[in-house]
């Protein structure tokens, strides 16, 4: 047990000193944890990156997690664990997620994993809803045709498929993975089935900046209105974009 604790402590030492060599000027100290209960370990461990209401940190580029389904959280932890996502130093941000991934038991995950669905989604708001110089009704029907049939037509993703919610992230942060798919830094590995899936989605169908930027601009009108009530917020998930229903009113 006493080992365990010193290898976590070691393990946590070396990411931050990874952290630095990225040229990253904000080092979040991040203090080795035995407890075993979700809270507990979210506040000690993921809120040093993940905010304290697991709404993100854009200049760690860690994204918003708060609500994220179990099914999900608990495969990228898997993925993290066993080397198909973060394997690659150059891809700071993953190598990073890995190494915390790897320094938690078993047990703690699945506690961490259960508390992190049950925080309140974040709605994106401000930078990190808008995308400079995208056209989310081009972004729309690229959506329509190439992603909703895995991720949903409101964006709340499957389970069936293994795709994620889309709501709730950064703008910033959907466009970083869809890059990081793109150039091999994720969905790389070969035993990442469902990585794989994006990689070919991404390099198939979004064939430049522009396509990638319109369609995140649309993926984030799917977010509700971050000062509506909660109920509101509710229906407007359900309803899908309010810029889709504009159109779907007008014919
Ligand atoms: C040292 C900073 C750091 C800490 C501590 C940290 N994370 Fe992360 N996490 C990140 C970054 C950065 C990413 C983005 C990785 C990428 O770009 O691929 C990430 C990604 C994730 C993802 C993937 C999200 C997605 O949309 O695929 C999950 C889930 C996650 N973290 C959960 C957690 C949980 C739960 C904890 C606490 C046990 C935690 N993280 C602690 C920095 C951190
Ligand atoms: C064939 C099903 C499928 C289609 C079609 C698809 N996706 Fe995905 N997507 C997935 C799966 C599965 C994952 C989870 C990959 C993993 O486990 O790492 C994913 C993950 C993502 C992620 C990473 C989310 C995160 O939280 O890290 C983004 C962004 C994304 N998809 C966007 C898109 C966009 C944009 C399109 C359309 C151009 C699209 N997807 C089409 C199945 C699909």
């Amino acid at each position: 047990m006493k080992i365990k604790r010193h290898h976590l402590a070691f393990v946590l030492l070396s990411i931050s000193a990874a952290v630095m060599q990225a040229a990253d000027p904000v080092v979040p100290v991040v203090a080795p944890t035995k407890a075993t209960d979700g809270k507990t370990i979210f506040q000690t461990v993921c809120a040093q990156c993940h905010g304290n209401n697991g709404e993100g940190k854009v200049e760690l580029k860690s994204p918003s997690i708060a609500g994220m389904p179990s099914w999900y959280v608990d495969t990228q932890f898997t993925n993290f664990r066993e080397g198909r996502r973060g394997h690659d130093a150059a891809d700071p941000q993953s190598f990073m997620m890995a190494a915390i991934a790897k320094a938690l038991q078993p047990e703690q995950i699945n506690a961490v994993v259960e508390h992190v669905e049950k925080m309140p989604m974040v709605v994106p708001q401000g930078q990190n809803r808008e995308m400079a110089e995208a056209s989310a009704q081009a972004g729309m029907q690229l959506f329509q045709e190439r992603c909703m049939e895995c991720h949903r037509y409101n964006a709340s993703g499957e389970m069936a498929f293994g795709s994620p919610p889309l709501l709730g992230r950064q703008g910033w942060y959907l466009a970083d993975q869809l890059k990081k798919f793109k150039t091999g830094k994720r969905g790389a590995h070969k035993s990442d089935v469902n990585g794989a899936k994006m990689v070919q989605i991404s390099n198939f169908f979004i064939e430049d900046d522009q396509m990638l930027r319109d369609v995140v601009a649309y993926i984030m009108t799917l977010n509700p209105d971050p000062n509506a009530s909660k109920e509101t917020q509710e229906k407007q998930i359900l309803e899908g974009s309010p810029f889709e229903s504009a159109r779907t009113a007008q014919r």
